[in-house]
């Protein structure tokens, strides 16, 4: 076991991890995360979306281990809502119909926010690009490119 210190939404967290195990933020977990997590493909070579950088923010699935995560600061879906409001993202994600089952959403919508947050007005290209790794099989995509340029200045 490996001591890990990280914060999640900005709370500190001290969790003891195998050096194997991924970073999977759950409530069984005492990092306060209550989302739904995808744990991602046990090998990440082989995981389209082995995207997430140290910080988690760029996909809800976990391929990342949790021994990487030692001092990161981790922004998950619930820490984007504040004071009962959703982010922008989260908004426009819903406006413009661009969920279906819910099930890609979290990882959709992070990977938004960190595109965003990289460059403010992505073009159509730049967005499919971005969000390449993170697979829905109910929408099609076209609403969810459509909500990030909605939210896109
Ligand atoms: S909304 Fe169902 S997988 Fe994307």
């Amino acid at each position: 076991m490996r001591r890990v210190s990280l914060s999640v939404n900005g709370a500190p967290r001290e969790l003891d991890l195998e050096p194997r195990e991924l970073l999977v933020l759950r409530p069984a977990r005492p990092s306060g995360a209550d989302g739904a997590t995808n744990v991602g493909c046990d090998n990440p070579r082989r995981a389209a979306p082995a995207r997430s950088c140290s910080t988690a923010r760029r996909s809800s699935r976990a391929t990342v281990l949790g021994v990487q995560a030692d001092g990161a600061e981790i922004t998950t879906i619930e820490g984007l809502a504040s004071n009962g409001e959703l982010h922008p993202v989260q908004q426009a994600f819903h406006e413009q119909h661009a969920l279906q089952c819910g099930y890609c959403t979290p990882g959709m919508v992070l990977a938004t926010v960190s595109l965003l947050e990289e460059n403010p007005s992505p073009s159509e290209e730049e967005v499919r690009r971005a969000l390449e790794g993170n697979l829905c099989r109910c929408t099609g995509y076209q609403n969810i490119v459509k909500a990030v340029q909605a939210v896109g200045s």
